[in-house]
This record gives structure tokens, C-alpha cells and sequence, in this order.
């Protein structure tokens, strides 16, 4: 989020300066090296070398700007709540950097997501040292990996909080020429928007799982019903897709982090209580239909295709698959895995017990089910013939509804999708 930002405010012409405490990855970037996937971000940061500059030094950061960015991450704590330990490591030497710079009223924006009261909470972090004005704006992103570049050159709408006019004036000036509705609001209401955004296209997300759960037992095609019903403007398209629930590092998060502050404000937020159950139901439920092929999964060989939250990006951060993974060996489960992007990073998160494969056909050998638990799109142009006959049991189960059911079934798999 901080580097794709850093990018396209360079590239909207500004001076940017990125600093993070990690000297590796400040040096890797320093040699033109992007330390993430994510397509489009290496050409808009060659293109803006001569804008932008990197440090792991908050004084020399400090010194040379004016509006501060906060882009630090805020993962979950054990109770489900934002762990706000970086952001407020952040304020605090903010503050102690304004005092001995003695800056004049820099301006600290926070693009983290960050439950409701966290500027306020920053702003008394930063008066521990620094006793001037310093006007604080909350303006969250609202990026998907994979699409993070796009979504920050062209985005829906660009959302500003603040209690200072003139502050939110001036982050709403650093997008000038993007074509974008601006809100503009106070600082809470900004906080929120995040919150609620998110929490909103997760509980679209298990809306769809729950109606593709009626549909398995009614006869129904879940995704004719998601085109049904999405046509209609007030529903929309977007986030219908059924399958093995939402993953990746930020629905999760902070689906429960709006529960969590809901609760601790005195609220008991009973709508997105089902959403995380439904969720966590949605990848058990992947797992049942395995139970209910193969019986005793105990020595059985299954190949897992995908690894990564989604397609086009190598994150594995609160993957389903990664957790249908360890839910299939506590049965005894032999795992083979292959995923075009996410190997590297799942290998650090699996045990040694999962045998990462260099594609699907190595995988099949021997295998009494597939479980396709990420939409790669390749997936759908393998060999499937091929892979039929050097498949035990030709089982597939389709987290993601990416194949054709017709012509898996004609191809004499035993296929399985979700709400189909
Ligand atoms: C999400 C939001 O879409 C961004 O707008 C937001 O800025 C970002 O979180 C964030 O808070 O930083 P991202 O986590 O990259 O972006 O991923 P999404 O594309 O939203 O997908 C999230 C999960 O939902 C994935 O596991 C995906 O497979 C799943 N999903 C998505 C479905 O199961 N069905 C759908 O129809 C859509």
C-alpha cells in the first residue's frame, strides 16, 4: 500500500519520499528491485525514479516532507481487534522527529486501516513530544492486490476525514487531475468508511455462499442466480462469486475488527457475527465434500491447486486454501500442492508434510481428488483428459467453480462445485 501510493503520488508529480524500517527491502527497492508482486508497480516506480527516494531514516524522512503518510500494517491481535502497535510506533516518533526538527504544522494522514478514534489516538501520541499543531486527516485506500496500481491511478472515489478543513484540503490537493468523486468528511466517519466497505463485500461474499448452499440442495446454479439477481443496479455484479469464502489480509481482519470495536462500543454487530461463520463454514464445507468421496482420508493422495487468497497474486496470508490444507492431514491426508505464483511464500507457511509439485500433471500422479482452491485461470486449460487418466479416482472438487461441471462430468470426472 505505501509503495504503490508512494508511486502514483510521483507519479501525480509530487516529491515522495518512502521510509520503512527494513533495510533489505529499502535496498532492494534502492536497485530497482519491487520486493512484491504486483503487475503495473515496476513501471510506474522506473518511471518516477527521479521523484522518488527511499530511507530507513524517520529524521531524513521527516525533514524533507510535509504530509506524512502512515502505511503500515495492522494485523490482527488474538481477540480479532486492529493490533495498532506499528501506527502508534509511527506517531510517536513522528512526534519526537517534529519536535527536534521543529516542524511547522506537518500534516499526518493515515492510509492504514484503523478502527474509529485511531487519529485521535495519533494525535496524542505525537503531543507527547510535539506540542505545536500537527492536523491529522484519515484518508483510507481502498486497493485489491493484483489490482493495486490500477485502482490507485483510477479509483472509485478518493475518501478524506479530517476535522481540519484546510488539512484535508491539502491531501485532496496531492490528487489533483485524478478523475475520482471525493468524500469529504470528519475524521471518524473516514475510519469508517474503510471498516464498512470492507465488511460490506465480505457479507456480499457470504450471502452468495449461503444461497450457493440452498442451491446444492434445491438444484439450482448459484452462479445463474448471482447473474439473476447482480444485474439489478442496487445489487450489482461485483463480489457474487460462491466458493470457499473470502481470505487474504484484509476481509478477514477486518470483518472481525469492525465486530470486535462494535462489541467493545457497546454494540453487538449480530449481521457480521454469521458473516465470519459463514465463512469459516464455507472451507469446511469443501472439506465434507471430500469426506463424502473418498470416506477415510487417512493415506488418500490429494492434489491442491492453488495456494494463493486469489488468482494473480503470490500472497497466502489467511489463504482458504492454506487452511483446507491442514484440515485435510489432520485426517491423515497426503498433500501435493502447485500454484503458479504463491509456492515460495505457502512453503514457509506449510509443513514440510506438503509436497509442493512444478505443475498440475506431477500432482494428478496417484491422486484420489483435485481440489481447485484458487480461480488461476490456467487451471481451466489444463489437460484434464490426460490428468483423468493418471488420477487414482478422478475426483474433482471445485472451491471455485472455475470448470465447466458439464464438461468435467462428460470427461468422466466426478465433479463437485459449489451451488452447482
Ligand atoms: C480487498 C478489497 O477488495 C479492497 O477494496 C481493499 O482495499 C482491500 O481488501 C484492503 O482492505 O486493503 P483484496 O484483499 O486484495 O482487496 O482482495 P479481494 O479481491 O477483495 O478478495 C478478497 C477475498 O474474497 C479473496 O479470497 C477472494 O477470492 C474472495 N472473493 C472475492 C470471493 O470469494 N468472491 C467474490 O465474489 C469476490
Amino acid at each position: 500500500m505505501g509503495l504503490v501510493s508512494g508511486a502514483a503520488f510521483a507519479e501525480f508529480g509530487h516529491e515522495v519520499i518512502i521510509m520503512d524500517i527494513d533495510r533489505e527491502k529499502i535496498e532492494k527497492l534502492e536497485r530497482g528491485i519491487v520486493p512484491i508482486h504486483e503487475p503495473g508497480l515496476e513501471r510506474l516506480l522506473n518511471k518516477n525514479t527521479d521523484r522518488i527516494s527511499y530511507t530507513t531514516n524517520m529524521e531524513e524522512a521527516v525533514r524533507e516532507a510535509w504530509v506524512h503518510f502512515i502505511c503500515v500494517w495492522t494485523p490482527p491481535d488474538l481477540d480479532g481487534s486492529a493490533d495498532l502497535s506499528a501506527v502508534r510506533a509511527v506517531a510517536r516518533e513522528l512526534g519526537k522527529q517534529f519536535a527536534k526538527l521543529k516542524v511547522k504544522t506537518p500534516i499526518v494522514v493515515t492510509k492504514s486501516t484503523v478502527p474509529v478514534g485511531t487519529g485521535k489516538m495519533i494525535q496524542r501520541m505525537v503531543r507527547q513530544s510535539f506540542k505545536d499543531e500537527c492536523k491529522i486527516v484519515s484518508n483510507p485506500e481502498f486497493l485489491r492486490e493484483s489490482q493495486a496500481v490500477a485502482d490507485m491511478m483510477r479509483p472509485d472515489r478518493i475518501v478524506i476525514g479530517s476535522n481540519d478543513e484546510e488539512a484535508a484540503q491539502t491531501v485532496a490537493d496531492i490528487y489533483q487531475g485524478v478523475k475520482a468523486p471525493v468524500v469529504m468528511t470528519d475524521l471518524a466517519t473516514a475510519e469508517m468508511i474503510k471498516y464498512a466497505a470492507n465488511a460490506f463485500l465480505a457479507t456480499k461474499i457470504s450471502f452468495i455462499n449461503e444461497v450457493a448452499n440452498i442451491c446444492e440442495l434445491t438444484g439450482a446454479d448459484v452462479d445463474k442466480v448471482a447473474e439473476g439477481i447482480g444485474t439489478d443496479p442496487r445489487i450489482g455484479k461485483a463480489f457474487l462469486k460462491a466458493g470457499m469464502g473470502y481470505g487474504g489480509s484484509c476481509f478477514p481482519k477486518d470483518v472481525r475488527a469492525l465486530h470486535q470495536f462494535s462489541n467493545a462500543e457497546g454494540y453487538a454487530f449480530k449481521l457480521l457475527k454469521s458473516v465470519i461463520e459463514v465463512n469459516e463454514q464455507q472451507r469446511q464445507m469443501i472439506v465434507d465434500k471430500v469426506n463424502k468421496h473418498l470416506k477415510i482420508l487417512n493415506g488418500k493422495n490429494i492434489l491442491v491447486l492453488g495456494l494463493a487468497f486469489k488468482a494473480h497474486t503470490d500472497d497466502v496470508r489467511e489463504s482458504g486454501s492454506i487452511d483446507i490444507i491442514g484440515r485435510l492431514q489432520s485426517q491423515g491426508a497426503n498433500i501435493s500442492a502447485y500454484d503458479p505464483l504463491a509456492l515460495l511464500n505457502a512453503k514457509k507457511v506449510l509443513n514440510d508434510l506438503v509436497i509442493m509439485v512444478r505443475d498440475a500433471h506431477e500432482g494428478a500422479l496417484g491422486a484420489d481428488a483435485i481440489i481447485i482452491a484458487t480461480e488461476w485461470p490456467e487451471f481451466k486449460e489444463l489437460e484434464w483428459a490426460k490428468i483423468k487418466t493418471i488420477m487414482r479416482k478422478p475426483l474433482i472438487i471445485d472451491g471455485r467453480n472455475l470448470l465447466d461441471p458439464v464438461a468435467m462430468r462428460e470427461r468422466g470426472f466426478v465433479y463437485e462445485g459449489v451451488g452447482r
